[in-house]
């Protein structure tokens, strides 16, 4: 393969992923926005969570996007919120866009099957069935509760300090490392461990291509400067080959 077909089978990898997304935040469009989501259950081995951590405690998920996790957490007694910039428009513009992505992803996805990990869908055909499930009961607990999903655009989130016990973050930070600069990524952070009392959570630490996140170590660093622990810890989840490990920030106690 020559050098320029070589970069142009990479675009095209690129181009096809999951979570390809517009990262123009500016004229923002719905057309523009990619409404998919993962269900509770891979937030639960994504973030190495139990059912137990769940329960009594206020959960930010952020960005939700078409999750499910806040629907099935709410059943375990926890307090959870979603925050995304898509919810700004109705639900049903949501539900259907929801359903047309889910559609259109799939077709991207097959001829590049072989850049992820299949175990746990078996094939696009599962991962479909899983998308939609998510999506579907995203839209119904939209529906329940529409105060507990919350229109913003990140760096800036609309809520108050330590208003959180626990902030999980999935498939934004350092997945989209190509178009998000170091800068965002230390002002989401920060603004993540600001609404948050104890414990942030980041999911996946590697960028579309796998690799992991380029400033991960200058992150640690200034976030451990300011008294955080910091671990990147293995899980059990992945389907992007390469995205198996969290983030894990444990801001310092104040008590201590
Ligand atoms: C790939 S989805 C991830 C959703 C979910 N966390 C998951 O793991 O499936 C990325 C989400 O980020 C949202 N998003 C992108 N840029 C954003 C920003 N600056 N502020 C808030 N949300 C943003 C998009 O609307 C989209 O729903």
């Amino acid at each position: 393969m020559s050098r320029d077909e070589e970069s142009n089978s990479r675009e095209e990898k690129k181009n096809h992923r999951e979570d390809q997304q517009s990262n123009d935040s500016e004229g923002l469009e719905l057309k523009r926005i990619v409404f998919i989501g993962r269900t509770f259950e891979e937030y639960m081995k994504m973030f190495n969570l139990t059912v137990k951590e769940l329960t009594g405690k206020s959960i930010l998920d952020c960005p939700g996007g078409a999750c499910s996790f806040s629907s099935q957490a709410r059943k375990w007694s926890a307090d959870p919120m979603a925050v995304d910039m898509a919810y700004k428009y109705e639900i049903d513009e949501l539900e259907i866009k929801g359903f047309q992505d889910i559609e259109h992803t799939m077709k991207q996805m097959e001829p590049v099957q072989g850049i992820y990990v299949w175990d746990q869908f078996g094939s696009i055909q599962g991962l479909k069935e899983e998308r939609t499930r998510a999506v579907t009961d995203c839209i119904a607990d939209m529906r329940m509760f529409p105060e507990r999903y919350v229109a913003s655009m990140l760096p800036e989130l609309p809520f108050s300090d330590e208003q959180f016990d626990l902030t999980l973050s999935a498939h934004f930070l350092f997945t989209y490392a190509d178009r998000l600069d170091v800068d965002f990524h230390v002002s989401t952070v920060m603004e993540l461990l600001r609404v948050t009392k104890r414990e942030v959570r980041i999911f996946p630490t590697v960028d579309m291509s796998g690799e992991r996140y380029k400033h991960m170590d200058g992150l640690k660093f200034i976030l451990e400067e300011r008294g955080c622990i910091v671990s990147e810890e293995p899980t059990s989840y992945e389907f992007q080959r390469n995205a198996h490990t969290m983030l894990q920030i444990v801001k310092p106690n104040r008590t201590r």
